[in-house]
């Protein structure tokens, strides 16, 4: 935990100092990559001690700067975590448009791959990125790298969803803004007002190999930290509050624990538990317990859900992913194959945008 304003200067300076003392290698960059994202989780941390009072005031200043009359949109924070093309941009443009007031998009690309530009409203969204690797801890600093940067950009960002390239949307922008802010946004300061907005976060603890999980870095690893009755499993993608995404930016004592290697590649996938667990240690009445994005994970054995081919796709597809076995429906469904694009396309405004 950084405690006083001067440590954290102090501590990018003695990485500097090292870097020129010692012999460059790997661990050497890594601890200066993880300095820097110290320098950016301090940084959203210092502009929001009073996260409430913060996102209200600053929203309603930076607007007045920009002249725009009272009552500004609240906006959904898009947060892409992708390692390949952003193929199914097209189809979120078309999500997007007509809405210009009432989003936000990030993108953290894994930077040793090539991507095409996705351009359009995706042009320039890239955050400082690194490399991901799939079932290492890599995955939860790019989730926290994107919250980071989504909370300090915007603080009319008050509702924070992590898709992947994977993800397409099965429901309109207008559905979702509707569930997410309950059709009555009267004000900036009722959403400051907790109690009912939560964060539609999956967080299982009743899954049949959630011990070997959690032993996965040794038996007794993660105590006291965490005991295995507080060890929870769920989706990677979510949709945090943005008092969750700053209380997830600050979090220190648990990463220490999640960013420990696994023994072995199985059972490890940290990113499904760094969030469950600490949010439900945290704040379990501010969370849904379930995810609003659909998988298929019939007949899959490895760690790869059900990837759906372009002749699957059709109205009765998305209607039937779009069905939860609750009262709620559910807003995006993974993983499409980049070649269901052009029958996606086909759909997108009839069916898909149709609700
Ligand atoms: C889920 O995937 C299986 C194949 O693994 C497929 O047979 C089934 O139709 C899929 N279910 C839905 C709802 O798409
Ligand atoms: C609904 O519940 C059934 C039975 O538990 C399960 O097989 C199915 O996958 C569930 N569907 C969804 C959308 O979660």
């Amino acid at each position: 935990m950084v405690s006083s304003p001067f440590l954290l200067p102090f501590a990018l300076l003695l990485s500097f100092s090292l870097l020129f003392i010692l012999p460059f290698n790997q661990s050497q960059f890594s601890f200066f990559a993880d300095l820097q994202d110290l320098a950016l989780f301090h940084t959203a941390t210092l502009q929001l001690q009073n996260s409430h009072a913060a996102a209200t005031a600053g929203a309603v200043s930076s607007i007045s700067r920009l002249g725009i009359s009272s009552n500004p949109k609240p906006k959904i924070a898009f947060l892409f975590l992708t390692n390949s093309d952003l193929s199914f941009a097209p189809l979120w443009e078309r999500f997007f448009l007509g809405h210009e007031l009432r989003y936000n998009i990030y993108i953290h690309a894994d930077p040793t791959v090539q991507l095409t530009p996705p351009g359009g409203v995706f042009d320039g969204r890239f955050v400082p990125a690194r490399k991901t690797l799939r079932a290492s801890p890599t995955l939860i600093s790019a989730a926290r790298r994107l919250l980071a940067r989504a909370v300090i950009d915007d603080p009319l960002n008050l509702y924070f969803a992590l898709v992947s390239q994977h993800c397409i949307p099965i429901h309109s922008f207008d559905f979702m803004y509707s569930f997410l802010f309950k059709n009555s946004i009267t004000s900036l300061r009722s959403f400051s007002s907790k109690s009912s907005y939560k964060s539609y976060i999956e967080i299982l603890s009743d899954e049949p190999n959630l011990y070997e999980r959690y032993a996965a870095r040794g038996p007794t690893a993660m105590l006291p930290e965490v005991s295995f009755e507080q060890f929870r499993v769920g989706s990677q993608f979510f949709i945090l509050t943005r008092n969750h995404a700053v209380l997830v930016v600050k979090e220190r004592t648990l990463w220490k624990k999640f960013e420990l290697p696994c023994l072995g590649e199985e059972p490890c996938y940290p990113e499904e538990h760094y969030f469950p667990t600490l949010l439900s240690m945290e704040d379990p009445e501010g969370c849904s317990h379930y995810t609003l994005t659909r998988v298929n994970w019939t007949g899959c054995w490895d760690g790869h859900p059900h990837l759906y081919s372009p002749e699957e796709v059709s109205p009765d597809l998305i209607h039937m992913l779009r069905m939860s076995n609750s009262s709620y429906s559910y807003f995006f469904a993974r993983k499409f194959s980049p070649e269901s694009l052009t029958p996606l396309m086909q759909i997108a405004d009839d069916v898909i945008f149709r609700d």
